[in-house]
Parts: C-alpha cells; structure tokens; sequence
C-alpha cells in the first residue's frame, strides 16, 4: 500500500497540464486547455484539462479523472505503476514498492528496465552489422524504416555477448530480467543467441521483454522473456505503443498472433496491429483492448490452432464486452496468417476482410452449434446446456437478449425457458464503478456534496447530524467530514478529492458529481453564499422534521414539560430564519 499522505502530496507538486502534455499536444482555450480525446476517435477536440481543478474530462465520451487516472487509462497501468511513474517525473520516492524492484534497489542495481534498454540498443547495433540477419528481413519483405518504428534487433551467435555491454555480467539482475540464464553448473550464458529480437515495450516505451526468432529453421522458432517483475505475459500485447495512433484513427484494434503478423502488416501500411504474446488471449488483455478503440477484430491464423486460439479469445471477451463496442472474429484461408495474407494480396484485400468479420454472437452460437445433432432433441439440449456457462458471463445487456432468442429459436425452447434453464441473473454493469446502494438520491445531500467536493475545508463546518441520513450522497458527505477531520484530505482540487476516494464504495458517485462540475468556475464568494445557504436549509429542514415530530407525538399521546419547552424553542427558531436566498 501506498499511504495516502504520499498521494496527496504527489499530486499537490505535480500539474495535470505537464502530465498530458507528455502525450498528447494542448491548446489553451481560455481557463483550460483542449485536445482530441485519447480515448475515443474524434476530430474535434473535446477532450479539456483544467489546471485548476487538476483535472482532466472528455465531453465527448465522459472520460474523467486525475493525473494519476490519466497515466493508468493513457499508458494501461495499474495504480501503483502510474504513481511510481508521476513520482519518477518529479523525483520523488514513491515510500512502499513492490518487493521484487525494492530489493534490487536496495542492493544498488540499476532498474531492471535500464537493463533492458540497454540491451536493446546492443541488440539494435548488432543488426546493422549483421548482413545474413539484415537478408533475413528484408527476405521477409521488412524495410529499414519498419525495423527502426519497431526497433527490431539482432542477437549474436556467442554465449556472452551481452557482456559487451554489461561489464559486470555476473550482475543477478540480468537473471532477473531474463536476459541471462544461469546453468546448473553456475555458468552464465545469454538467453538469446543468433535470433532475431522483437523487443516488447509497455504503455511508456520501456523494454519489459523481448521476443527472439530463429533464423531460418530451427526449435524453438521464438524464444520469449520468461515472465519477470517487469513483464506479464497475460497484460502485455506486443505493437501497443507503435499502434496506438492508427487504432485511434481507426477506431479499431486487430489482434493478431505473432510479432511477424504485426510488423508486416505495419509495413503494408496497416498499423492498428496488436498480437498477444504467445499466450492465449485473456479477459485483462481484452479489457485493454476495449479501452483503445471501439472495434476489436481478432485475426488468427486459418489453421486448428487459430480456431482455438479464436475459441479462448471468445470466452475472455464475455465479461468485458458491452453493447456499445464490436468484438469481431476473422479468420483467414486455412493456409494463411495475416502476415502471408496481406504479402500475398495486399493490403486493400486484408482491409475488406476485416470488414467482414464475424460478429462475436455469431462466432458463439456457430461454437454451440458445432457437433450437435439439432434435428434430435438431445443435440439441442445440449446447445442449451453448452450455452449456459457463457451466457453467465456475458455482462452486455442487449446483446444478451440477442443470444437468448437465437437460441431459443434454434433449441425450440422459449425465451423464457432459456432464461430459466440458464439460470440468468440480473445484468450487473461493470463498466462503472459501483455507487453505495443506498435510498433515493437526496437533492439537497446532492447540492452540499457538489459544493464540498470543490472545496473540501468547508467540511470542517458541517456536523453530521444536519446531514440526512439514508442517502448515497450522505455517505459520501460524511466520509469527506471525516476525511477533512483527520487532515487526511487536505488539498483541493478534482484530482485530489477523487484519488482520496479511488476504491472506495463512494468512487462512483464521486466521480459523477465531479463530472457535472468540471464546466463550472468556482469563486470563492458564491461557494461561501451556496454553502451557508445549503446549510441553513438543512437547519431548516432538520427543525421542521422535528417540530412535525412534537405536533404528531403531542396529538397521540401527549408531550412532557421538556417536550412543550423544547416545540416552543423550535417554534421560535424557525420564525428567526428568514425565507432562504435562491441558489
Ligand atoms: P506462429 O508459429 O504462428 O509463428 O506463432 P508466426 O508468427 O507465423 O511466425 P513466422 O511468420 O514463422 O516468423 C505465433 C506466435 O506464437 C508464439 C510467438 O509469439 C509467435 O509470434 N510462438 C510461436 C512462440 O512463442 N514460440 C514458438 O516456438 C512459436
Ligand atoms: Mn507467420
């Protein structure tokens, strides 16, 4: 865990404004500045960052957040990663890290990904002075400028050649990264010797692993990274960074299986390539995947092993896929890959292809129905049977619904029926994050939330008890109370306040509330006048609610001395307060 004490402090010294524009270029236009949404295709800008609230939204898409939110959606990392790598900006020491990095730190080596960087130059270097590994690319029909864009190396024939460039080549670290491997006997050799090297970068452009083919024949073909702290195989999709332009312009992403695929269909000029790294496809890639683009096509190769591969793509992309993006299957003549395709046809007949690809409902059904007898009752019986697990996953409402009827209508059961023997449970949104499940929302809890959340001192002016109670936006009001209490929010600004929130049962509705409120300029005087007036007809309120409490109690049983006493005083109070200033 990270304290939170450190996040605010990270977000207090650095600006919002630098952070993006280390991605992406930033107009000013009047208070904020504006750029096209990096998370959905547009071409207008409506993506806007406001230096005041240090925070960023997209009116485009609703895509908002902090800095920290933003180098997690922009580069794909976890949390922990973006904090480490804002710290790193500014140089600060993030105080708790993961425990395998801590320690090489600790013992005074360089950070893994120095490593590998470095060995990515050499084996860069090494290529230029490779002819039989340069006839090899250009062989596969590569140019010099598509090796560079993917920075496409070569490995040399010897047992230690990185100790060219790592002088201490005895350093655990190089194990560590997978670059080194040690023998039984102790002895130290290079994992990769006479290959070509694909390296793998992750969402910053660090090296996190590397790829290395054989050339010509020979076993095995590719040699991967083993896994590391660095790299992960199940997250990563190699082409990323290199695609992340076209899948944007595209506003579609086609994954591929092999680095080969993706190199060469960026030579043939379609760059929204990714491939998975030798892994099956799983629901974190897919989840990835879905945030670059709206369109996801998975591309595998014409044989068996494609098909399958295309099977365990599907079953990854039940939980994450939702009714307003496509997952589309494509595959390709039995004896093609994308790579040979696209040689052999070009790219103007790989684009229609893709086109045309099978939606991911009719690959499912077309899985279900495959070896069942649907003339007999049994085959179609086991269609349901088959059916039921998947459509269990299957979070997108609509296209649920869709599958339902289809197969009800090739089962002979109802839809009904389907739904029943399936067991479906209610559709639960993942997307967003959850609000509390509390009562009806409560306008004016609302209106104090939207007032505190812009300026989180005025809390320590609010009691509790004025608050009502049963209501999402109370809660969340009363966590800010006691946030600002124990000082542990204690600086302003959009990206704070949400980050202070990030896990909490009251993140969603936070960040609602901060999304309505990123066009509104704040001036001290009218959040001052808002407040005191929210306050007083919460006071109000709260005296009514007792008043009407007396007057019920006094007609059914009567009231005591202190009860007359007390109704008397209320009574009083509420002809003192004068009729509330419109907000
Ligand atoms: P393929 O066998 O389809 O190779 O493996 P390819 O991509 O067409 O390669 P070329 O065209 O012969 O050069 C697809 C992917 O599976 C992983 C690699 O990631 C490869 O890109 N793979 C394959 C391995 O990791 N190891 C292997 O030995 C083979
Ligand atoms: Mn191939």
């Amino acid at each position: 865990m990270i304290p939170e004490s450190f996040i605010q402090e990270l977000l207090a010294r650095i600006d919002i404004v630098d952070v993006i524009e280390r991605y992406l270029p930033l107009k000013k236009a009047g208070a904020n500045y504006v750029a096209c949404c990096p998370f959905h295709s547009e071409k207008t800008p409506s993506f806007s960052v406001s230096p005041s609230k240090q925070f960023y939204h997209c009116f485009g898409c609703g895509a908002h957040g902090s800095a920290i939110g933003f180098i997690m959606e922009y580069a794909g990392l976890g949390f922990i990663e973006a904090v480490e790598d804002l710290a790193g900006t500014i140089g600060l020491q993030v105080p708790q890290q993961r425990p395998d990095e801590r320690r090489l730190k600790v013992a005074g080596a360089a950070p893994l990904t120095e490593l590998m960087s470095r060995a990515a130059k050499f084996y860069k270097d090494q290529l230029k002075a490779s002819p039989h590994a340069i006839d090899y690319l250009k062989g596969r029909g590569l140019t010099g400028e598509i090796a560079a864009r993917f920075g496409l190396g070569y490995a040399p024939d010897g047992w230690q050649g990185l100790a060219a460039v790592f002088p201490d080549y005895s350093d655990k670290a190089l194990v560590e990264c997978g670059l080194v491997i040690e023998g039984d006997a102790g002895k130290r050799y290079d994992r990769f010797r006479d290959r070509i090297m694909f390296p793998i970068l992750d969402g910053r452009g660090n090296v996190i692993g590397f790829g290395g083919r054989v050339i010509g024949q020979g076993e095995p073909k590719y040699l991967n990274s083993p896994e590391t702290p660095l790299f992960e195989k199940g997250r990563e999709l190699y082409g990323l960074l290199q695609a992340r332009a076209p899948i944007r312009d595209e506003d579609c992403v086609i994954v591929v299986e092999g680095y080969m695929d993706v190199v060469a269909l960026a030579q043939h000029g379609i760059g929204n390539a990714v491939a998975t790294l030798g892994t099956a496809t799983t629901p974190t890639h897919v989840h990835k995947l879905l945030r670059q683009a709206d369109r996801v096509i998975f591309c595998f190769d014409g044989d068996n092993a494609g098909r399958k591969a295309a099977a365990r793509a599907l079953e990854a992309s039940l939980e994450h896929v939702v009714d307003n993006k496509t997952i589309a299957f494509l595959f390709l003549p039995t004896e093609d890959d994308p790579d040979s395709y696209v040689r052999a046809h070009g790219a103007e007949a790989f684009r229609k292809l893709a086109e045309q690809a099978m939606p991911l409902t009719d690959f499912l059904m077309q899985e279900l129905k495959s070896g069942k007898d649907l003339a007999a009752a049994e085959g179609r019986s086991q269609l349901v049977h088959a059916a039921k697990p998947l459509l269990g996953r299957l979070q997108a409402p609509l296209l649920r619904l869709q599958l339902v009827k289809q197969l009800a209508q090739a089962s002979g059961f109802s839809q009904p029926e389907i739904e029943s023997l399936c067991g479906l449970p209610a559709v639960v949104r993942r997307t967003v994050p959850a609000r509390s499940p509390r009562g009806a929302p409560s306008p004016i809890a609302r209106k104090l939330l939207r007032v505190v959340v812009q300026q989180p001192v005025l809390a320590a002016r609010l009691s509790t008890d004025l608050i009502p109670e049963g209501h999402a936006e109370t809660d969340a009001l009363n966590a800010l109370i006691k946030a600002v209490a124990e000082g542990s929010l204690a600086g302003e600004g959009f990206g704070m306040v949400l980050e202070h929130f990030r896990s909490t049962p009251h993140e969603g509705l936070i960040s609602e509330v901060l999304g309505e409120l990123v066009e509104e300029e704040f001036d001290q005087e009218s959040i001052e006048a808002v407040f005191a007036d929210t306050v007083e007809r919460l006071r109000q309120a709260g005296i009514r609610g007792e008043i009407d409490a007396l007057n019920a109690k006094n007609k059914s049983v009567g009231l005591g001395t202190e009860e007359v006493r007390r109704l008397q005083q209320l009574l009083t109070q509420k002809q003192a307060v004068k009729p509330a200033t419109s907000v």
